[in-house]
């Protein structure tokens, strides 16, 4: 089966076509468009933006992938449903039934979480570890979840954020130091860059010994703005405190997400277990889950999506496509179709 891939949640207009046979998988076409260099302005992703600058970007990227060639190059459509900003999911919504009526294929609604656990299922070596069931750490910029995944398309949500994203309190933060959007990257590069004499701030790991796997990022946000505003003027322009700060904010974060995981992985006894959704392109979290793991949690499994497959991508979409076709292989009704801006797993 071959799948069209579309994604359009957020502030990348994503396009993928994946073969699947049985056991292959073979990524044929896969190109995105980043908005992120227009959201930079405003310090956030601005919905109506989002949704114009896919409306621009969505036709020319379905163009390049053959899409509109007269032989068709593909069986099926994966585009994603929710959730996301409501006016941008349509955009990718509208392009997928369009096509779905007029080249009479069949549609699936992806739900954009499972997209991310199917990102590190599009790296041939995972697909060969891959043992259920995975307990996944799902970290992006609106979500922070542990799902016990029992087989695919079968999920647990076993904990999720109670306020605040693992990548808001990074994108928050970095907005607060003037740092600029997306926060992720920008604090991570910094951190990476402080010297060994930087200084240590002393912050909350909210929720760490919480018994129950949820997580909490608000009050982390308040302590670093308290951090911030303490700070004399002169220090918060300089670099090796600026460094010292984006340091201890990726190590409080990657030490709760590191350490729920792992009491998680403690109960719940997955084979494998994975980290998925933007905020695991962090080296700091990916370096010190994979050693936890390693160290913590014996025989155990450990998976990441491939490289550059971290954040909103349609590959992944294309794939949990391929995970829902298998189960059905009729899919959906295009005209049952719309926007889900609040769905779940
Ligand atoms: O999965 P994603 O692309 O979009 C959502 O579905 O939300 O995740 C975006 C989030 C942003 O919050 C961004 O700051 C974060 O992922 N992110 C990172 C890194 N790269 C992206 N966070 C920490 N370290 C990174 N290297
Ligand atoms: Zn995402």
């Amino acid at each position: 089966m071959r799948i069209l891939g579309i994604e359009t949640s957020c502030d990348e207009t994503s396009v993928a076509l994946l073969q699947v046979d049985g056991k292959t998988v073979r990524l044929k076409h896969h190109e995105t468009s980043t908005q992120i260099p227009i959201h930079e302005r405003y310090g956030g992703v601005v919905p109506e933006v989002a949704a114009r600058t896919h409306v621009a970007e969505l036709i020319s990227l379905l163009d390049r992938a053959g899409v509109f060639k007269k032989k068709k190059s593909f069986d099926a459509i994966a585009v994603t449903r929710g959730p996301g900003l409501a006016t941008a999911l349509r955009v990718g919504i509208e392009a997928a039934k369009t096509l779905s009526y007029t080249l009479d294929l069949p549609i699936i609604g992806v739900n954009h979480l499972e997209g991310h656990l199917a990102s590190a299922w599009l790296l041939s070596e995972n697909r060969k570890r891959w043992k259920f069931p995975v307990l996944a750490l799902l970290v992006s910029g609106g979500h922070s979840e542990l799902v016990f995944m029992r087989d695919f398309c079968n999920y647990k949500v076993i904990g999720r954020s109670r306020d605040d994203a693992a990548g808001e309190a990074f994108d928050k933060t970095a907005k607060l130091m003037g740092l600029g959007y997306p926060g992720g990257p920008k604090i991570s590069k910094m951190a990476a860059e402080a010297p060994a004499d930087t200084p240590v701030f002393d912050l909350p790991r909210p929720m760490i010994n919480d018994p129950s796997f949820d997580f909490s990022f608000s009050g982390f946000k308040t302590a670093v703005r308290r951090v911030w505003e303490d700070l004399p003027t002169n220090k918060k322009k300089e670099s090796k405190t600026i460094k010292g700060l984006c340091r201890s904010i990726e190590q409080a974060i990657v030490d709760i997400l590191v350490k729920k995981t792992v009491i998680a992985a403690r109960r719940f006894k997955p084979k494998a277990l994975v980290i998925v959704g933007g905020v695991s392109a962090n080296s700091e979290l990916q370096k010190k889950m994979s050693l936890a793991v390693r160290k913590e949690l014996k025989g155990v499994i450990y998976l990441a999506p491939p490289k550059g497959f971290y954040t909103d991508n349609a590959a992944m979409v294309a794939a949990a496509g391929a995970w829902r076709f298998k189960k059905d292989k009729r899919g959906y009704n295009w005209k049952k179709m719309d926007a889900e801006p609040e769905l779940d797993l």
